[in-house]
């Protein structure tokens, strides 16, 4: 042996499971057992497990596989131990690994050999696959529930501000007025689409992997239909292989909470510059700022900023679970016992990122003189003289744009709005240009114009907001 190197000896052996111990006359190294084992974290599935279980028991009993007394006492058992974890005086045990062998044993432990019939005509692997399906679901209802919760708020936020200006930006450039309504309720349009994704991915994973056991199905006359229905899917999976082996529905839910995290951080990082001090276009309270240990002046906008961050940990999870993944050869392997815990953490971060967002956004005040003020500056209106050239005078286009461009740089150079130039110095560049141009240059009246299906024009901010808050069932 090299150096240092530790060989294992007695003492870092352990027990051996007793749950497949069987053919194996040495237990575990302890870091056989560290490695190994998932309890740690997939304890977090116990609800799904029992159920699970509680319907195999029953099919098991109705196609005669067990008598009817065992099954009974299976599922009184398991209620028990669910009794036990909810009051957290269950012991689980790392020599046990996982969830299931832990709830197994205990069940053996309390009613003998009934609790020992369980494990007939199934496997850990499609009962893992079966619990884990269960868990995402209820992940996806919350989350779902929960990107709703925001879209209200956000469309409340909206209907408010419906025809408050703001700059519209590209390139982060002022590029023409907007509203603060309209600017909201496209994060309404996002939040749908994520919930539509979440719904997809719902539906695809609602079959039922109960019964295709280790890899190949069984011999016992098992009824599929039965546990499917009882677990509130709408069909078995049509092939065991796959059905041990797909992670499909972990990956999709990973990649809806991404586009979601995604969206989220964008609107976490508009939050953060809207709040800054040269912009101030809103203001947070300090239910959601923190202070700075050494500048007093400081209003940090921090939740904003963990929700941006938070982005990053949620993609973090989908590639890091692809990756597992990408390289594994059917069926069942090992590798995919680390599914759990990259969907539990950015299941916890989407949930925070929802509420905090949802939080942020009914807190905010707008600081409407500021929004008003820039949504004026920067030559916003250009395009609507521009436009009016267009309409008025029928100057194709492309030449309207440069006669735009050229008063622009007029006003530029003189220091002014192009409001503020004279119609004189207008019609030096335009002859046909008349007094009616100035009717076109005010933020409102831009606003006001966009009345093109989709744009930014008051009524239809409110019609878009009202149409969201019915669709959600809110009060406005
Ligand atoms: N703890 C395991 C997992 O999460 C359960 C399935 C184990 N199956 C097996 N054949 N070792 O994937």
């Amino acid at each position: 042996m090299p150096g240092n190197a530790k060989t294992l000896t007695d003492q870092d052996a352990h027990e051996a499971n007793a749950q497949w111990g069987g053919r194996f006359a040495g237990g575990p190294a302890a870091i056989m057992q560290d490695i190994n084992a998932s309890i740690g974290f997939d304890k977090a599935l116990w609800r799904q497990d029992i159920a699970g279980s509680k319907a195999h028991a029953a099919m098991l009993a109705k196609t005669g596989i067990i008598s009817g007394e065992d099954a009974r006492a299976i599922t009184e058992g398991l209620d028990q131990i669910g009794h036990e974890i909810a009051a957290g005086m269950f012991e689980f045990s790392t020599a046990l690994e996982d969830i299931h062998m832990n709830i197994e044993a205990r069940l053996s432990d309390r009613i003998g050999e009934a609790g020992k019939r369980l494990h007939t005509a199934r496997s850990r692997n499609d009962q893992v696959a079966t619990d884990f399906r269960l868990w995402v679901r209820d992940a996806i209802d919350g989350l779902e529930q929960q990107a709703a919760a925001l879209m209200r708020a956000l469309a409340r936020r909206a209907l408010e501000h419906a025809a408050t200006p703001m700059p519209g930006f590209t390139h982060l450039q002022t590029a023409q007025p907007v509203t603060f309504g309209h600017h909201l309720m496209a994060y309404v349009e996002m939040l749908a689409r994520d919930r539509g994704r979440l719904n997809d991915a719902r539906r695809r994973l609602n079959e039922s992997p109960l019964g295709s056991a280790a890899l190949a199905g069984t011999s016992f006359p098992i009824d599929r239909e039965m546990t499917a229905r009882a677990l509130g899917f709408d069909r078995p999976t049509a092939n065991s292989l796959d059905a041990v082996s797909d992670r499909d529905f972990a990956l999709e839910y990973l990649s809806a909470l991404s586009i979601m995290a995604m969206h989220l951080s964008r609107l976490a990082e508009e939050i953060v510059i809207w709040c800054s001090a040269p912009f101030s276009f809103i203001r947070l309270s300090d239910a959601f700022t923190t202070g700075s240990s050494i500048m007093p002046q400081k209003r940090n906008p921090d939740a904003a900023e963990l929700v941006r961050a938070k982005g990053g940990r949620i993609t973090g999870a989908l590639v890091g679970l692809l990756t597992v993944m990408k390289g594994l050869p059917l069926a069942y392997a090992k590798d995919m016992q680390e599914d759990k815990e990259p969907v539990f953490a950015a299941t916890d971060a989407a949930t925070l990122c929802l509420a905090a967002m949802d939080g942020m956004v009914r807190d905010l005040t707008v600081n409407e003189a500021q929004m008003r003020a820039y949504a004026g500056s920067g030559f916003s209106t250009a395009t609507d003289l521009a436009d009016w050239l267009v309409r008025v005078l029928k100057v194709p286009f492309r030449t309207a744009h440069h006669v735009t461009g050229r008063l622009v740089g007029k006003a530029e150079a003189k220091g002014v709005g192009l409001a503020e130039l004279s119609l004189a110095e207008m019609q030096e560049e335009e002859a046909g240009i008349t007094q009616d141009i100035f009717s076109v240059l005010s933020v409102d009246s831009s606003i006001a114009s966009r009345t093109s299906p989709g744009g930014t024009a008051a009524d239809n901010v409110r019609a878009q907001a009202t149409h969201w808050l019915d669709t959600l069932g809110a009060q406005k």
